[in-house]
């Protein structure tokens, strides 16, 4: 546990509002043609209850992040990254595990998200959490021609008690 900032490494909890200059950092390093700023983030949060981020820290701080846009039946995901410094640690699968836990709590019926073709990392893991490629957007992403593909994974709907 780390005193300053209560927060414990490795375990996937709520963004909050402090965590909005380090996502800032880290989009830079994970997506540095279409970073969201800080602006962007605290619109995001600013979008909860509908809008739903969830965070993984490690000793240095925020080290991963996943998000959610609960649009009723479908909850689309907004977005996944993990710093590099650590990657393969299945920190990307526990956050899209917490999102999915939080969409089975409010009813939802399925995921879906876009991913490029050429992102074979993000396509890997998607693929293990049980998405399945729904439709291609050819030549969606410019430049480079690179196809979209929507992925979806259906989730198990609670029996209702009547
Ligand atoms: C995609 C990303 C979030 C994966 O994060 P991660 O924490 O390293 O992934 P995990 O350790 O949870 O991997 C889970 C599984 O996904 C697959 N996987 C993850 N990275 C992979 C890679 N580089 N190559 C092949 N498979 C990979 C593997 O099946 C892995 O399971 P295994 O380790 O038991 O084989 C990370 O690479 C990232 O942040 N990429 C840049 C941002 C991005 O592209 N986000 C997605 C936008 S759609």
């Amino acid at each position: 546990m780390s005193a300053s900032t209560g927060v414990r490494a490795g375990i996937v909890r709520e963004a909050r509002w402090t965590d909005v200059p380090a996502l800032a950092a880290l989009e830079l390093e994970l997506f540095p043609d279409a970073a969201w700023s800080e602006e962007t983030w605290w619109a995001e949060l600013a979008g909860r209850p509908r809008r739903d981020y969830v965070v993984v820290d490690d000793a240095e701080g925020v080290v991963g992040y996943a998000g959610l846009d609960h649009g009723g039946d479908v909850a689309d995901l907004m977005t996944v990254g993990v710093a590099r410094r650590a990657r393969g640690l299945h920190l990307g699968q526990r956050l899209l595990d917490e999102l999915e836990r939080r969409a089975g709590a409010r009813d939802t019926a399925s995921l879906v998200l876009e991913v490029r073709a050429d992102n074979t990392a993000a396509r890997a893991l998607y693929e293990d959490s049980g998405y399945e490629v729904l439709s291609t957007r050819q030549r969606y992403y410019q430049p480079g021609d690179v196809d979209a593909l929507v992925m979806r994974k259906l989730l198990p709907r609670k029996p209702h008690v009547l």
